[in-house]
Parts: C-alpha cells; structure tokens; sequence
C-alpha cells in the first residue's frame, strides 16, 4: 500500500466511522443492543432487522422483554401500538422497576385493554421504597390501537414527569419527608393477562377466542445513566434530563399538563381513594 492509497484507506474508515457516529446519535438503537426477552421466548418476533418488536399473548402465556442495564436517571421512551379489536382484561405495560434486597422502587404506564367500542384506560403508578398506590387513570385523545405513539419518563433528581407523546400527564416531584426513587431500575415492557383486576375491577375477562393477542414497540434507544444498583451516581448535567430546564415543567408544558388533567383524568387516588398512609402528591 503506498502512501497515497493509505491515506484514502484512513480517510474512508473515518468516513464510515463518523456516519457510525451520526448513526447512532440520530438513534436506531436495535432491540438486541438494549433489551433480553425475559418472558415468552415463542410468543416474541423481531421484524425490520430488530426495529420493531411484536409481543403476543394467546391462552399459552404473555410476553416480555427488560433492558439489558440499570439506569439511575433518564428519559426513557417507548413507541407503542396497542392490542387491537377486543383487548378487555388485557394488560401492556412499560415501566422502570428495581425490587431485590427488600428495595422496591417502580413508575409504571400501564395500558387497561375494553371490550370493542369502549376506551382503553391508560394507568400510571408510583411505588417508593415498596409503597404503591399512587394510580392515576386517563383516557387517550387519540386510539392507541391504530397508531404508534411515544410514552415516556423522565426521571431526575427533581422530578419525574409522565408524557404521552410530548403532553406532560403526570408530575411526581421530590419532597421533603416523601419518597423518591434513588436506586437504578430496570426497564420492562410485557403484554400480560390482567383478568382479575385490569378491566372493570375485574368484571371483564380476556376472551381467547378474539385471540392472540398482539402488541408492537419501536424506538429501542435508550437515554439513561447506567448504573450500578445501588450508589447512583447519576446527577451529573452532562446528561441533558438533569439540567435545570428539566427540574420543573415549562409554562407551555404546565398549561397541557392542566389540560389533561382536566379533560381526560378519569382516576386519581388523591381524589378517589387516598391510603391513609399516603400523602396527595
Ligand atoms: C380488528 O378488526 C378489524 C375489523 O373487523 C380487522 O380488519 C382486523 O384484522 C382486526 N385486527 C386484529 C389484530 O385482529
Ligand atoms: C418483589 O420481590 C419479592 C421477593 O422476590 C416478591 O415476593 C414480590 O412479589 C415482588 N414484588 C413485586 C411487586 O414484583
């Protein structure tokens, strides 16, 4: 190789490894990168080179999958279109979670399958140090069934925000004397049979003849700060979710956040069932 073929050589490596760069910064993160099946091996199909995941639950079993790594603070997304036709009973649920050693931190989205012709509810929960029942419930503004739509978290040392798309649904702040999650989690999504609790208290069953069931995720990038499980050391603003734009909502997001609240909350424990061990927050 002489010198001038050497150079060109250099130059298409780092040609190619700068578009690797962009590539990956544009983020098309493949599942296999960031997530493990970890439940219902047969029942998960990867389509379009690992872009997009089906899960499927039939009367056999449900499915899952969990990050590869904890995180201790981050906005993680998750692109969803939900079961469609009759998804009464059914459970889809994307969520950060830690429970080991007598620890159990947990922020959940969980989607409530309905009969055909009645609104899927879409429920978000809290859990710190064990203590759940934090629930709040909505309806969507659109039909999650027909189309992929973001939902994500945001989860700093200030505050945790719910969105759907980019509305703000839930705020759960730190305060002083509540708690607050400070041990990394894991992120899990799975596709599950909710019969004895999810649609009408219980009422409405899954009914396997309308299935299997099918439930699709794009976008397996992840913005997190890995970390071990204890000891984060997460808080660092060169990570964008922790900078001070980020501790409180914008008075464009505060006004939708009001909005939804009002049009489209359909639950909330502070309203309807407050625990008496539990502060509204
Ligand atoms: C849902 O119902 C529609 C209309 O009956 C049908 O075209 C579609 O295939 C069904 N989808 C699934 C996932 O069963
Ligand atoms: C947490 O882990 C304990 C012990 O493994 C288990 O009994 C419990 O059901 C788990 N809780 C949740 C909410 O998964």
């Amino acid at each position: 190789m002489n010198f001038r073929s050497w150079t060109i050589h250099n130059l298409i490596v780092a040609l190619f490894g700068t578009l690797l760069l962009l590539g990956n910064a544009k983020g098309d993160a493949s599942f296999d990168e960031n997530y493990d099946v970890t439940w219902g091996n047969d029942h998960v199909l990867s389509l379009n080179q690992g872009r997009e995941i089906r899960l499927l639950l039939d009367k056999y079993s449900g499915s899952g999958f969990t990050s590869k790594s904890f995180f201790g603070s981050g906005f993680f997304k998750m692109k969803i279109k939900l079961p469609a036709n009759d998804s009464g009973g059914l459970v889809t649920s994307f969520y950060l979670y830690l429970n080991e050693s007598g620890v159990h931190d947990e922020l959940d989205f969980e989607f409530l399958g309905n009969r055909p012709g009645k609104p899927i509810e879409l429920q978000t929960n809290v859990f710190t140090n064990g203590v759940g029942g934090r629930e709040q419930r909505y309806h969507l503004w659109f039909d999650p069934t027909m189309d992929f739509h973001y939902y994500s978290i945001l989860w700093n040392h200030y505050q945790i925000m719910f969105f759907v798309d980019d509305i703000p649904i839930r705020v759960f702040k730190k305060t002083l004397g509540v708690g607050y999650p400070d041990n990394a989690m894991q992120v899990v999504v799975s596709l599950w049979d909710g019969s004895d609790w999810a649609t009408d208290g219980g009422r409405v069953k899954v009914d396997f003849n309308n299935g299997p069931f099918e439930a699709y995720f794009q976008d397996f990038n992840i913005n997190g700060c890995v970390s071990p499980k204890r000891n984060i050391q997460c808080l660092s603003q060169d990570y964008w979710w922790n900078l001070k734009r980020y501790w409180i909502l914008n008075s464009k997001q505060q006004r939708a956040y009001e909005h939804v609240k009002k049009t489209y909350m359909i639950y909330d424990y502070c309203k309807n069932a407050l625990p008496t061990n539990l502060e509204c927050h």
